[in-house]
């Protein structure tokens, strides 16, 4: 059985409310007319309850490990954590790391292309190695996640490349594609040993080439990328320049949207993650929502349990 907790819900760059923005969405939430505060993606996911794999550090990671009680030690010095898995290098991915540089075991996962980036970054060197050993993803391959002593969690994941850019920290502006790598973004299936269902996590995916589509089967339930519900929110919103898919993000809405792209796939369930606090769907009475829900969409929310 997998058990998966999602602490974190919201698009990086800010979480919901952002502390600068008071678009429509921001303003509903700090008055309290459109839900609670969400805080940004990141997925927590057991075989047995006791030993966790966290996907994505975010840099709300302390609030969010104090609000999930199988989270929290059970011992002077403790920690359910077991293993890291990060899927970019995008800020809201990664700072959390700086926050669990307490000497605390655990393993850390990336592509060799994410962990070139933060072997690069001196600052990340506070997670330090020993206590932390790095390891690299085998793509394409079912492999089982190890704590620190190299001794199974019990659970197993597959990733792949998606569609994606390079971290916006990172981007070239010179180069071709801001100099984005396939091993910048990539998706995961996880699932617990022993068992065939997977929980697919895909906080940043750009596009649904058929490649990705033949990886679902219809006993899989999926978290995919809902930062925005259309190309031009953001600037629409006030807020910024930068359509979906410059950010490296596949927009909800309309032919080309994930909702049109995976209407003929056949799922168990299909959830919203990583959502933009620009993004309409927030609003509870809002068309956006409305039509998410009729095309069998749902969004995640901080503190979500599911168990597959
Ligand atoms: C993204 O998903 O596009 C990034 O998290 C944005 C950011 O780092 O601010
Ligand atoms: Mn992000
Ligand atoms: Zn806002």
């Amino acid at each position: 059985m997998l058990r998966a907790i999602v602490p974190g819900v919201a698009a990086g760059s800010g979480g919901l409310p952002q502390w600068n923005c008071a678009c429509p969405v921001c303003a509903a939430v700090r008055s309290g007319q459109a839900g609670a505060p969400q805080t940004q993606s990141s997925i927590v996911v057991s075989a047995d309850g006791e030993r966790w794999v966290l996907i994505n550090a975010s840099p709300d990671i302390r609030q969010q490990f104090a609000a999930t009680p199988a989270l929290h030690p059970r011992a002077v010095r403790h920690s359910p954590l077991s293993a890291v898995l990060v899927t970019n290098a995008d800020v809201d991915h990664v700072a959390g790391l700086l926050s669990l540089r307490e000497a605390q075991p655990f393993a850390l996962y990336a592509t060799r292309r994410v962990h070139s980036v933060l072997d690069a970054n001196a600052i990340f060197n506070v997670v330090n190695r020993e206590h932390v050993p790095r390891r690299p993803v085998q793509l394409n391959e079912s492999m089982p996640i190890l704590d620190a002593a190299g001794e199974a969690t019990g659970i197993c994941i597959e990733t792949f490349t998606v569609p994606g850019k390079v971290a916006l920290w990172l981007e070239d502006p010179n180069a071709e594609r801001f100099g984005s790598v396939a091993e910048d973004t990539i998706g995961v299936a996880i699932r617990a040993e022993g068992s065939e269902a997977r929980l697919f996590y895909l906080p940043g995916c750009a596009d649904v080439p058929d490649s990705l589509k033949a990886r679902f089967k219809p006993t899989d339930t999926v978290l995919f990328d809902g930062t925005t519900y259309t190309e031009h929110e953001m600037a629409e919103a006030g807020v910024g320049q930068k359509s979906a898919s410059r950010m490296g993000h596949l927009v909800m809405s309309g032919p080309q949207g994930t909702i049109a792209r995976l209407a003929d796939v056949p799922l168990a369930r299909r959830l919203f993650i990583h959502i933009n606090n620009t993004n309409p769907v927030w609003l509870p009475d809002s068309e956006a929502r409305r039509e998410i829900a009729r095309q069998g969409w749902d969004l995640a929310f901080d503190g979500m349990e599911l168990t597959l």
